[in-house]
């Protein structure tokens, strides 16, 4: 996480610092700066908590400066202090540099390189780094550079200034995003295209420990060593549209309305005339039909939900073994796969780091690995021979709502494309999933314009308990899980999810007059056994709200608030299910007051392990 920017071109390059840092403030909030060159002289600027604090020292302060580099930052090594805050500067105040991304060997550096000759100001790995390169220095900013990266071990994007060089600005990219960007306007480095505008021409991608010399008129790049390389750019492709909220409060309200159509998008890219053909997998028929034998989906949070609901179709039509892992817990564990393993790695932005081991991890072992990422060019994209692009759009808000339902529609129809190729999927019943699944954004969109307004006022019965429970069974407890996560995420109440037949083995003891439980029950074979564990806690006195679909409409539970969502195909409720369960979410953290785009402690992209 972190976000970093930076800019040498004509005129003055803070206000485009500050613009930049807004756009990519979904990568981290905790504190932001900005350092320049004015008089030959490096010159920052930091503040604690959002960047409208920084903007408003910027705007008092009114520096010039034609080079520049930024940063947001979501604190990993020391809390989130100004002395904390980046741009970080070398001891002699020759060099200042930012920094996304983790350096694991930091405490070691320090002992090794630094230990009784530099005093540090600050309890960050960063500055490690740019005392480092005071070190090394030598005249050659590049060499000092490179000697610097050689000692580091982790994951680093950096941007960097020196006052010797004052018309250029240096980058490394190493296992961390960093973009090189030429503009109509100059040049710039970012971790993200959103930070550079729609004035992009050409871009360029730092890939393993590459670095870039940047000047007004020139870019020059140089291998790990310091040796001259040719890089070809990229067409710049992008839209930054996504970065207004229109006619709602908040960006995760949009993207929740925005549903539909990123489900259609996705299940659009790839349904051709009634078949599932994905444009970027390479899994052969006899490969499916023959070898494969086991299934692994690996994600963290949402993406991990998103994986369990994957699971019970993928298991229902392919018939094949799926166990559904927590990246962080996989990469440490112990690993049982082989080429007969197909590694199915989720993650909306395609960075996360844990996933990223994890599936680097799973190749080296042989797997075939398929990732399903919202984010065209990630790390976990790049990195995957096979890849689904869910079609989302961007997504601005921290809590994913569309990314997420992008995600399931795309392991509905990887769960039909490989159980056709399998024949483990009867024709009629393909059929019938195939007929239901284009109408699904139908049923997404009737769902969230009927349950706005009833879960805007169920959520004001309910903002201020103080926890909530979600339970559901095998498939309802994936919507459970997620729905928990939404509303702990956003509106910081203690909420917990369980299935909901192991409720009573310990967790019922915290049930009480008033206790609000969420039972997902969508139909399945399993509705009964749930509802007699809304039964059980409500005779220990919880309020229970059901999130149920019609086909259940006459049943026999009788909760204190039921939603009944339309019906669909068993295989595919999760899609609606979930829905009332953002919106109650969105409108109880609405209700509280909370920073509901933003939430505390948490960031979009979470590049550290
Ligand atoms: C929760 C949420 C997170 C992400 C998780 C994985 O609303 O968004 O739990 O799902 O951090 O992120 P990606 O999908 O980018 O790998």
């Amino acid at each position: 996480m972190c976000g970093i920017i930076g800019k040498v071109g004509a005129g003055n390059v803070f206000p485009e610092l500050i613009n930049g840092l807004k756009n990519l403030e979904y990568r981290g909030y905790d504190s932001a700066g900005v350092a320049g060159v004015i008089d030959n002289k490096i010159l920052r600027f930091r503040q604690e908590g959002r960047i409208s604090n920084l903007e408003t020292e910027i705007q008092k302060a009114k520096p010039e400066s034609f080079i520049g580099i930024g940063h947001t930052r979501w604190a990993t090594h020391g809390s989130p202090t100004k002395e904390n805050a980046h741009p970080h500067m070398s001891n002699d105040g020759k060099f200042a540099l930012v920094h996304n991304g983790i350096i694991e060997n930091a405490e070691e550096l320090k002992k090794s390189f630094l230990d009784g000759k530099i005093k540090l100001a600050s309890q960050t790995d960063t500055e490690i780094v740019v005392q480092l390169m005071e070190l090394f220095y030598n005249g050659d900013v590049i060499s000092a550079i490179s000697e610097t990266c050689k000692a580091l071990t982790g994951s680093f994007a950096f941007g960097i200034l020196c006052e010797d060089t004052p018309n250029t600005l240096y980058a490394v990219g190493q296992s961390s995003p960093l973009l090189i960007v030429k503009s109509k306007t100059g040049h710039f480095i970012a971790s993200d295209f959103c930070a550079v505008g729609e004035e992009a021409e050409a871009v360029y991608r730092l890939t393993d420990g590459e670095i870039c010399a940047l000047t007004e008129n020139d870019i020059k790049f140089f291998n790990p060593s310091g040796k001259s390389i040719e890089k070809y750019p990229e067409k710049a492709e992008f839209s930054c549209s996504a970065f207004d909220k229109g006619e709602y409060d908040h960006f995760m309200l949009k993207e929740i309305f925005e549903q539909p159509k990123a489900v259609e998008d996705t299940i659009k890219s790839f349904l051709k005339e009634n078949e599932i053909v994905f444009p970027n997998v390479k899994l052969y028929d006899n490969y499916i039909k023959e070898k494969l034998d086991k299934i692994i989906i690996v994600a963290c949070g949402s993406a991990y939900h998103a994986g369990l609901s994957g699971k019970g179709i993928l298991e229902k039509l392919c018939k094949i073994p799926c166990s559904v892992e927590i990246a962080s817990e996989f990469r440490y564990g112990e690993t049982f796969i082989n080429e007969n393993t197909l590694g199915i790695f989720i993650s909306q932005s395609g960075e996360t780091a844990d996933t990223l081991a994890a599936l680097r991890l799973a190749k080296k072992k042989g797997a075939k690995i398929l990732s399903i990422v919202n984010v065209t060019g990630s790390a976990i994209a790049e990195e995957s021979e096979n890849v689904i692009y869910t079609k989302a759009g961007r997504e601005i808000a921290v809590a994913t709502t569309k990314a997420y339902s992008a995600q399931l529609v795309s392991l509905y129809a990887l769960a039909l494309y490989m159980g056709k190729i399998k024949g483990s999927i009867e024709e009629e019943k393909y059929k019938n999933l195939i007929k239901e699944f284009k109408i699904l954004p139908e049923k997404i969109e009737k769902t969230i314009k009927t349950f706005t307004p009833e879960m805007e006022e169920l959520a004001n019965k309910i903002y201020k308990k103080k926890a909530i429970f979600f339970i559901g069974r095998l498939n309802d407890f994936a919507t459970a899980a997620e729905g928990s996560l939404k509303m702990k995420e956003i509106s910081y109440i203690n909420s917990q999810s369980y299935p909901a037949g192991e409720l009573k083995h310990g967790t019922i003891s915290l049930i009480e007059d008033g206790t609000i439980v969420v039972a997902v029950a969508g139909k399945s074979k399993v509705f009964s056994k749930t509802a007699s564990n809304v039964s059980e806690v409500q005779a220990r006195g919880a309020d229970v709200i059901l999130i149920t679909d019609e086909s259940e409409k006459d049943c026999k539970v009788t909760a204190e608030f039921t939603v009944t969502v339309p019906e669909t195909l068993k295989e595919f409720q999760n899609s609606l299910l979930v829905l009332p369960l953002q919106l109650l979410s969105y409108y109880t953290a609405k209700n509280l007051g909370c920073d509901i785009d933003r939430p505390k402690n948490l960031a979009k992209s979470v590049t550290v392990e």
